[in-house]
């Protein structure tokens, strides 16, 4: 998310502001302990340039090659640029398949934008769609491939989806308008089918399903039935309505749907009643954020009259996508923060782990590991998995070593006298928890990819531009971040629940022919191969990575997709291969088990400072003058076939 991101409101960690390192000391002991990027280390670990030159001719070319290793991408790069429409790699095919405002059942009105109701939207496509996930389904009578997509719905952009608001602004939000947006939060779970022209969706399948901020959903794991999660209108503990600000989240193995819940805190306003015991609490998370207007025309999304509200907002929700009438789940198991990224691995015992970030200056990285194993022979079995487990938060050393310290109430200072009276408590609390035990504050967790192969875990930092001088640590190694890094983890022996992995950093992000910028690509990046703010990111078929943006425009480019070579000589070497129209940040990337299509996720296209609907810095993707910039998935295939990167 760009423009709500957490810019304001943020509570700085104060243990980040401890801890300071001399940043070529950190950076010497980098190089020495692991020859980073090959055989660049002789360079400068602050300035590494890139070879190519800036001819800024913007025409499409190929990266330059290493005389040894062949590229393992073989697309012809992307120039870097921006302007009002997408654009793909020459040989490739991208295709809208799903807006904004699209219907997904038989009943489904044509969408309107100018007359927008909460009635309609929950039957139609949601809003800024975020985390794409793929639940393949068997094929059908005709052989036809059959997918379910299971799409995120991150958060609602009012002066930019309704017309006639922004000038009177906030004062000209409605109910109506509000609980529209309500409707446009949360997920959508479609089928698609590959026909002769390719992937499309099936409005009218029986697995279709919206679910919204009003959807009710079950809370499970050590917090259910808390009473720090009782509110009037429901006294359990139990019951909750809706889920919202769904971000990067994951598919399990068993083909659930995991949805996370990030920037919560924006959707409540209103003052805690006096001397209420949850200030603290909501003060680490940001509460209240006052990004919507929610809070003026329903009741629970204003502390004054639901104080509790908050608590049953940050978690992370699980939906079997195969049964629409299920209840989704909140499993409180894996911790409360601003969640971003829910992908799950196995252990080699069979455990499920589950790495999240949390997506704020100076936050953590988790992972929960399963009390239980997976069943591959009974999904049944697995149903409730993920309410028991342990949850820990990474602390990352400068030897290269991950602690992984484990939130369990009554261990170390996550005790009664520090206000943790059980593990509903601290899961509730995950971040103070988190701060007592000393994790390492980050710059900014957001997307984290698990590959199952090798042992290693990908962690997009997208930037942060808070973290000074004083502040820097081995792992977040730049002061005034503006451009993000990529972490790799290694654990040993590919055991995902291990206690202690290594790390490294795999790039910092920026343009490298800026020495002061501090990038590190390997230098047979080309010009376009670079990349600012990773945010999002995924494996394809063959396990390579590819990483999307959010916040490239600070560097003069469009947000886009990226694919990033993690072996050998050409470690570090990024190749431009998608790229947004203007306002949009690149979300989603999922690529079909073949590897054959692969769908992304343009969120807030036209968005911008001036921007509204009256006014949007696009109409992308219909270029109707009635129609508003429409969020939307597109796939993406080889137009003469075969895997998506060569
Ligand atoms: Fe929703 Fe962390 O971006
Ligand atoms: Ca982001
Ligand atoms: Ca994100
Ligand atoms: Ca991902």
């Amino acid at each position: 998310m760009a423009v709500m991101d957490d810019r304001e409101n943020t509570p700085v960690n104060p243990r980040a502001l401890s801890g300071a390192e001399a940043i070529g000391d950190v950076v010497a002991r980098r190089l020495s302990r692991r020859g980073f990027l090959g055989g660049v280390t002789a360079l400068s670990g602050l300035a590494l340039t890139a070879c190519a030159g800036r001819p800024g001719t913007g025409a499409a070319q190929a990266g330059p090659s290493a005389p040894g290793q062949a590229p393992a991408f073989d697309f012809p790069e992307l120039a870097r640029g921006m302007d009002q429409t997408h654009h793909v790699a020459e040989g490739y095919r991208a295709e809208v398949l799903l807006r904004w405002g699209d219907p997904l059942f038989a009943d489904s009105p044509t969408f309107d934008p100018a007359n927008q109701s909460a009635e309609a939207q929950s039957r139609q496509f949601g809003y800024n769609n975020d985390f794409i996930g793929f639940v393949p389904l068997e094929p059908d009578a005709t052989g036809a491939e059959r997918g379910l997509l299971c799409i995120n719905h991150e958060y609602t952009n009012t002066t930019l989806m309704f017309p006639n608001v922004a000038a009177g602004y906030p004062a000209s939000v409605t109910r109506d308008i509000c609980l529209t947006e309500m409707a446009a939060h949360g997920g959508t779970i479609i089928e698609i089918r590959k026909g002769a022209d390719g992937w499309r969706p099936v409005a009218g399948a029986p697995l279709n399903r919206r679910i919204t901020a009003d959807t009710p959903m079950q809370i499970t794991g050590p917090a259910s039935g808390h009473d720090r999660l009782k509110t009037p209108d429901d006294p359990s503990g139990t019951l909750v309505l809706g889920t919202m600000n769904n971000c990067a989240g994951g598919i399990t193995p068993w083909g659930t749907y995991l949805l996370s819940e990030e920037n919560i805190n924006g959707n409540f306003l209103g003052d805690l009643p006096a001397n209420h015991p949850e200030a603290g609490n909501y003060k680490r998370m940001g509460i209240p954020g006052e990004s919507y207007q929610w809070g003026r025309h329903i009741d629970r999304f204003n502390l004054a009259r639901a104080p509790n509200e908050p608590n049953r907002f940050g978690w992370i929700v699980e939906v079997d996508p195969l049964d629409p009438l299920s209840l989704p789940k909140k499993r409180t198991a894996l911790g409360r923060y601003k969640h971003e990224g829910a992908e799950t691995v196995l252990a080699p015992d069979g455990r499920v782990v589950i790495y999240s970030g949390d997506d704020q200056r100076f936050d953590y990285v988790y992972k929960f590991v399963s009390a239980g194993r997976y069943d591959p022979g009974n999904r049944a079995a697995n149903a409730d998995l993920l309410d028991s487990g342990t949850l820990y938060v990474a602390r990352f050393d400068a030897d290269g070593s991950v602690t992984w310290m484990p939130l369990v109430q009554g261990q170390g200072p996550l005790s009664p006298a520090n206000g943790f009276h059980s593990q509903a408590d601290v899961v509730i609390e995950a971040r103070r928890a988190g701060d007592l035990l000393g994790a390492t504050p980050m710059d900014r967790p957001e997307d984290i990819e698990p590959d199952p192969k090798t042992g290693r875990v990908w962690v997009m930092l997208t930037n942060n531009d808070m973290r000074q001088s004083g502040q820097v640590d081995a792992a977040n190694p730049r002061a005034a971040n503006r451009f993000g890094h990529i972490i790799e983890i290694t654990e040993p022996d590919g055991d995902f629940a291990s206690k202690a992995s290594r790390w490294d950093i795999l790039v910092r992000c920026g343009d490298p022919s800026v020495a002061e910028v501090g990038a590190t690509w390997n230098p047979l990046t080309s010009e376009n191969g670079w990349l600012g703010s990773p945010d999002n990111c995924a494996l394809d078929a063959q396990g390579r990575l590819w990483v999307a943006t959010d916040g490239n425009e600070n560097t003069g480019a469009a947000d886009g997709l990226w694919a990033l070579e993690t072996e050998g000589e050409r470690r570090g070497t990024g190749r431009h291969f998608f790229s947004c129209p203007t306002g949009a940040e690149m979300c989603g990337p999922r690529f079909t088990p073949s590897g054959d299509a692969l769908f992304l996720a343009v969120q807030h296209p036209g968005d911008g400072d001036d921007a509204n609907y009256e006014a949007p810095a696009t109409r992308w993707p219909d270029f109707d003058d009635a129609m508003p910039p429409r969020p939307s998935v597109m796939v993406i295939t080889r137009i003469e076939g075969g895997p998506v990167g060569g």
